[in-house]
């Protein structure tokens, strides 16, 4: 992979450092013997230049606005695969031929069965409770019941089961969680129904109209993994302690959680109803998000990565027209959501700044549109995310260069000083 190498001169001395490149060009420094050989750590705020891993999972182009798959593109992914073929290509690293899918989905319909004290947990839950909260809570309780999955030396098909197991489980916790939260008996899985239109069965006790459960797909797959965002870099990091599978992607769900990241599509919804309930009018929210002063961001626009445009946002946008004409819904917020876009593309605060709206914008008024509850859409982004954690987290666990993460800091705190009895303190 070493192409060339740059050279750092510091305190007299040269150090040469490796320049590293991808299968896509992207080139990096190789730092890993910068403080052996040199004394020094590097400071990087929000990693905004550090690439933690290598990985062959997805790649991202923010510039350009591109996002693959193990090599297939978002756009092509969203129009003719599902989620739980994507869930495969993801973990495994191909396309399922008609045996091998076959495979998966036996694999994941002989884990659909939930533990009758799992169920009782999510009963168990203040019916105002967080789904969010929830699921992370379910998703470590797993490991009490488990036990067989808890070792750090799982065997191949044991990795398999575990996988199967929790993306057939966290699809049971979601919809289970919203059906205790409305007072209602849980519904379990149909192994016979596709992955999709099951999960709207089992919150809404019928099988969705097949245009439905294709939305669904779509956005599932569209969230499916995005090399390492905030949330896969937590499935990693407490991944590489050796924690076991259920404590990773419960921390990964709770990474999730927060509005600048998964979070933001709940955000928007909400401001969207904030903007309608003030009248509609876009401009004094822009200014908002404009004054340093205010703490108010425009939630759904900007992305740390994409810089041109987020092609997951695209491939929404046009989702949502299609199921919203589909359905015969005509929502007031995708009228102000397409205004407040087609305003803030206008501004230079924004163009400058190169914001523009990411995944979150607008997948937020399809969920509505399926009925889905606005506190259950970051769950809806956690089961989409959900195959691209597990497989980075099976990457990582299988490749020779894992070692625990543990980064360094730069100490700005007192020097040493003695200890002063409380009747000499101030
Ligand atoms: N509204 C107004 N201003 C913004 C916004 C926004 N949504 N996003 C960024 N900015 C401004 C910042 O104030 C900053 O301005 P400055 O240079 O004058 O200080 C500049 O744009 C750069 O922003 P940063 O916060 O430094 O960019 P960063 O890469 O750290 O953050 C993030 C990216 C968190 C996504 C940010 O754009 C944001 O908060 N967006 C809103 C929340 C959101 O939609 N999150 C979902 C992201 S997608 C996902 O995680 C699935």
């Amino acid at each position: 992979m070493t192409k060339n190498k740059a050279e750092l001169h510091y305190d007299g001395k040269t150090l040469e450092l490796p320049v590293l490149e991808g299968t896509e060009g992207e080139l990096a420094l190789d730092i890993n013997k910068l403080r052996q050989e040199s004394g020094l750590v590097t400071l990087d705020h929000g990693f905004m230049n550090t690439a933690s891993c290598t990985s062959a999972i997805t790649f991202l182009d923010g510039e350009n606005g591109i996002l693959r798959y193990r090599g297939y593109p978002i756009e092509e992914l969203a129009e003719k695969s599902t989620f739980v073929e994507v869930a495969y290509l993801l973990v495994y690293g191909e396309l399922p031929n008609v045996e091998r899918l076959k495979w998966f989905k036996e694999k994941l319909n002989t884990f659909t069965a939930t533990k009758p004290e799992l169920k009782q947990l999510i009963q168990h839950f203040p019916k105002s409770a967080h789904p969010m909260g929830v699921l992370a809570s379910v998703l470590s309780a797993m490991s009490a019941y488990y036990p067989e999955y808890l070792d750090p030396e799982l065997k191949p098909d044991q990795v398999d089961n575990v996988i199967a197991q929790t993306m057939a489980q966290v699809k049971n916790f979601a919809a289970y969680n919203y059906r205790a939260s409305q007072g209602q008996s849980l519904i379990d899985a149909k192994a016979s129904n596709e992955y999709c239109t099951d999960f709207l069965a089992q919150m809404y006790g019928s099988n969705p109209d097949p245009e439905v459960a294709k939305a669904l797909n779509i956005l599932l797959i569209l969230h499916a993994d995005h090399e390492q965002n905030c949330s896969t870099s937590t499935v990693r990091l407490v991944g590489s302690s050796q924690a076991n599978v259920y404590a990773a992607i419960s921390s990964g769900v709770n990474a999730l959680w927060g509005p600048l990241h998964g979070g933001a599509n709940q955000a928007v919804i909400e401001m969207l109803q904030e903007i309608q309930a003030d009248g509609g009018g876009y401009k004094k929210f822009i200014l908002k998000a404009k004054d340093k002063n205010d703490n108010f961001r425009l939630m759904g626009f900007g992305h740390r990565v994409y810089k041109n445009f987020d092609p997951r946002a695209k491939i929404i946008k046009q989702a949502c027209d299609a199921i919203l004409t589909k359905l015969k819904i005509q929502d007031p917020l995708l009228d102000i959501a397409k205004g407040l876009e087609e305003e803030a593309l206008k501004d230079p605060y924004f163009v400058e700044r190169k914001l523009y709206p990411n995944v979150d914008f607008y997948s937020g008024i399809i969920y509505k549109a399926l009925n889905i509850p606005t506190n259950m859409f970051t769950v809806m982004f956690a089961l989409g995310r959900l195959p691209g954690w597990l497989a980075q987290w099976k990457e990582m666990n299988e490749s020779p260069a894992t070692k625990i993460g543990r980064p360094r800091q730069i100490y700005t705190g007192s020097t040493v000083r003695s200890y002063v009895p409380m009747d000499k303190r101030s």
